[in-house]
């Protein structure tokens, strides 16, 4: 069976990403498995110097940029953004390191469709600077969540979580630097968690 017979009756995912796109990769890695319910069908960045960007092509995936700076106002971005995933027709949306809020109306546009990974054990810390409000509060525990998007920032029910031990010595750097390997190991799980949900459902 070539790639494309295969990738047919698969679920189509698209990732968005601002930077890097190491976690992008994990998600590709793992959609290129055999036993995967999923494809890449699109991976859009918001920034154009978003080394993912070129990381995509390299591995078969379509990449675009739309970049928010090119809009005068968030909603003419984010109508550019979903009429280009109404062009992929994703059945889910991966959010990977991509740092822009969506507003709620956006969210309810692919509601029930969109993951995010988030550097905390939500609910703690959502936002930004997770890492140095952990150890700040002088946790034990920090990790990363994977969840479904909702209207509210940080805040849409679990799929996953992993968990990283705060070092005495840890600098929000260190500390995020753990994190962000539990981050790869978890995305992907998740993933296919969310996959096996919509083909039961
Ligand atoms: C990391 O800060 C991680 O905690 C958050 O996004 C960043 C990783 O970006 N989820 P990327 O996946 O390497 O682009």
């Amino acid at each position: 069976m070539s790639k494309a017979e295969r990738d047919v009756d698969r679920l189509r995912v698209a990732i968005l990403i601002s930077g890097g796109g190491s976690n992008m990769m994990t998600l590709l890695d793992d959609m290129g498995r055999d036993d995967h319910l999923a494809t890449p069908v699109i991976v859009i960045a918001n920034r154009p110097d978003a080394g993912g960007l070129a990381k995509a092509p390299a591995n078969g995936v379509a990449a675009q940029c739309i970049d928010h700076k090119a809009f005068d106002s968030r909603s003419e971005f984010e109508d550019a953004l979903h009429r280009a995933l109404l062009d992929a027709a994703p059945d889910l949306i991966c959010l990977a390191g991509f740092m822009r809020i969506l507003s709620a109306e956006f969210v309810a546009k692919w509601e029930g469709r969109i993951l995010n990974i988030h550097p905390s054990l939500l609910p703690k810390y959502k936002g930004l600077h997770t890492h140095a409000c952990a150890i700040e509060a002088g946790d034990d525990l920090h990790g990363c969540t994977v969840h479904h998007v909702t209207a509210a920032l940080d805040d849409g029910p679990i799929i996953g979580q992993a968990t990283v031990r705060i070092a005495v010595d840890d600098t929000p750097e260190s500390l995020a630097a753990r994190v962000l390997v539990q981050e790869h190991l978890l995305y992907p799980k998740a993933l296919r968690i969310a996959c096996e949900s919509i083909i039961q459902n």
